[in-house]
């Protein structure tokens, strides 16, 4: 195992590879492609030539998951020191919007942050700088974010009224991608947008501002390498047993309604090793369960000269896409894929959950779904987003599968692991959706009987094709009332799901001490349904006197009393392990 020591000493000897890529990148200080003059701040488009942008990247994706003082490479001859860039102690607050991935987003940027002499501050008043961690999905995701920078400058013009600090703000992530510098030409108080591939540049946009408040910065490239390999996350909730692990960016599929292709860029992988690197690393930690994330995890494809090989690939080969599911761009082949690197995972860390989000319906082959089955730490709930119910707004949404085809595949995946539970995403309202059409969501839904739906109303976004193509033509009332109901008939059946697990044993993480009552304590069950106990001494493993109290962190079997759509509630049976759990469940149903 790799020991913390090293793991720092990795990090830093990562953390000046880096630097010195950033130097080497921006080898000048003077703003190049100017797109916006005002008359009281100026607006630059700051940015590395295209060729810069493809040395660096290949040099970046090369070195991203070679940790080794040997390998690092000479870069000293740039212009500019990492002194020129560092934060000098300046405090910096950030907020977050968004899924799971802007979470670890945030954590990327930590890291580049306080490597760079930044230092974090949970209190926007004393902050030098305020970032804002942005979504762009719908409408009012976006709408919070204006909502929040209106309140933000405020605080700065309070700030300079009062000769106070001066206050720098950002804005990072999809929304700063979306937008770009109409960001700023809107909202004159952000000095920096940042899209999801520029966080290694942050401490370079932020020397610019700073030096010259007079000044914005933009960096908005894309590109068809950065995984951020070599950045290890400082974790935002580092008491919690629960991690995550990008391992891919970016996503090929261009459904007709997302704007995600467009503002994370095309879809590339983080090399395996760097990934094991980093479980190896959390597992020291003390981390009980890992969630891999990427907005199309399962369609990871290493093509990196990764170390590591002979996984299920090799052994099968490049399989195609599920059955009856199509993409719109040609089939990819070689590399390391999703099962190499899920059997990788899960055989070195076989004490730790393992979760993944979000996948593609259209990339759960056999050998993923079996690999699931077979291993009892790769939980058995899995997200198979749907989106509809309905042939044609499925056409319309470029789904590239039917209704038929995704019920074949929840099938498969019920004959190959049995007792899984499933998710879904379903939009309610797309263009043109009849009353018939959202009737075959409804159908859907009740048919399959998900553990757990996201579910939301259309939201057109420009860029996209069916804002090119389609109309945008159900009223708002008809939208939340079509989400009313699927939200009213996928409770019905999650709830059914629930109780039906009444009696039975169930393995559950604790995550801390319960929000409603000090007494009792929460966690989550393979499923992710919530289970909240009571605090107790109980059994330090199964058929023991030694009692321990239940702790953030614990692993517990727990017998379930009670249920509802949202959450169940158990008895504290004895502390385990999710082999030794495993292993006696199975032991149980041989006796039986
Ligand atoms: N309007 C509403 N919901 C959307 N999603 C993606 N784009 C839109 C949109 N324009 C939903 C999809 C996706 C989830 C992350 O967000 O259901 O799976
Ligand atoms: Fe929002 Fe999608 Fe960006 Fe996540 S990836 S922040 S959900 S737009």
């Amino acid at each position: 195992m790799l020991g913390l020591k090293n793991f720092i000493r990795l990090y830093l000897q990562s953390q000046k590879l880096q630097c010195c890529y950033t130097v080497s990148m921006f080898s000048t200080k003077q703003p190049k492609n100017k797109v916006t003059v005002s008359s009281q701040k100026e607006v630059f488009k700051i940015g590395p030539t295209f060729q810069d942008f493809l040395e660096n990247s290949l040099r970046s994706a090369k070195n991203a998951n070679k940790y080794s003082a040997e390998s690092m490479p000479d870069l000293d001859h740039a212009y500019l020191k990492k002194e020129d860039y560092q934060g000098k102690g300046q405090k910096v607050y950030m907020d977050v919007y968004g899924c799971q991935m802007n979470v670890n987003d945030v954590e990327i940027v930590w890291s580049v942050l306080i490597s760079n002499g930044y230092q974090k501050t949970n209190k926007a008043d004393e902050a030098d700088v305020i970032l804002l961690m942005t979504c762009a999905i719908r409408e009012g995701a976006e709408q919070k974010i204006w909502n929040r920078l209106d309140h933000l400058r405020h605080l700065k013009k309070r700030k300079a009224a009062k000769n106070d600090r001066r206050v720098s703000i950002g804005v990072l992530g999809c929304m700063a991608e979306r937008l770009k510098e109409k960001l700023i030409e809107k909202e004159r108080s952000i000095d920096i947008v940042a899209g999801p591939d520029s966080y290694r540049d942050l401490p370079r946009l932020l020397t610019d501002v700073t030096d010259d408040p007079h000044q914005s910065a933009v960096n908005v490239l894309l590109s068809l390498e950065e995984t951020y390999a070599d950045i290890i996350p400082v974790r935002v909730n580092p008491e919690s047993p629960s991690a995550f692990i990008s391992i891919m960016r970016g996503c090929d599929n261009m459904c007709s309604y997302c704007i995600v292709p467009f503002t994370r860029g095309r879809e590339r992988s983080r090399p395996a090793d760097s990934i094991i690197n980093e479980v190896r690393y959390l597992a020291d930690e003390g981390i009980k369960e890992i969630t891999l994330l990427g907005q199309n995890v399962n369609s990871y494809r290493d093509l990196s000269d990764s170390v590591y090989y002979g996984g299920i690939s090799d052994k099968i080969g490049d399989t195609s896409t599920v059955p009856g599911f199509k993409t719109v761009y040609k089939a990819k082949k070689g590399g390391r894929r999703f099962a190499d690197l899920l059997e990788k995972i899960s055989s070195i860390v076989p004490n730790i959950r393992i979760r993944f989000t979000s996948p593609h319906p259209k990339d759960f082959p056999d050998e993923v779904l079996q690999l699931i089955a077979e291993r009892s730490n790769i939980c058995k709930n899995l997200h198979l987003p749907a989106q509809s119910g309905n042939n044609a707004v499925l056409e319309r949404m470029n789904r590239g599968y039917t209704r038929e085809s995704y019920l074949q595949l929840v099938q498969r995946v019920n004959e190959i692991i049995p007792g899984v539970t499933l998710s879904s995403d379903f939009i309610c309202g797309f263009c043109g959706e009849t009353e018939d059409e959202f009737q075959d969501t409804l159908t859907l839904v009740e048919r399959v009987q998900y553990q757990t739906a996201y579910i939301f109303p259309y939201s057109m976004r420009e860029k996209t094709k069916a804002h090119r193509r389609l109309e945008d033509n159900i009223s708002h009332d008809v939208k939340t009332a079509r989400v009313d109901q699927l939200v009213s008939s996928f409770r019905d059946g999650a709830e059914k799901l629930n109780q039906s697990r009444v009696g039975s044993v169930q393995l559950v993480l604790i995550e801390g001490v319960s929000k409603r009552s000090a007494d009792e304590m929460a966690g989550r069950s393979e499923s992710n349904v919530k289970v909240i106990v009571p605090q107790e001494e109980i059994p330090v493993a199964i058929n023991n006197d030694k009692t321990a109290p239940i702790k953030q962190g614990s692993y517990v079997a727990i017998k379930i009393i009670s249920a509802n759509s949202q959450v169940m509630r158990g008895l504290p049976l004895y502390h385990t392990s999710i082999q030794e759990f495993f292993g006696e469940e199975k032991r149980k149903l041989i006796q039986h």
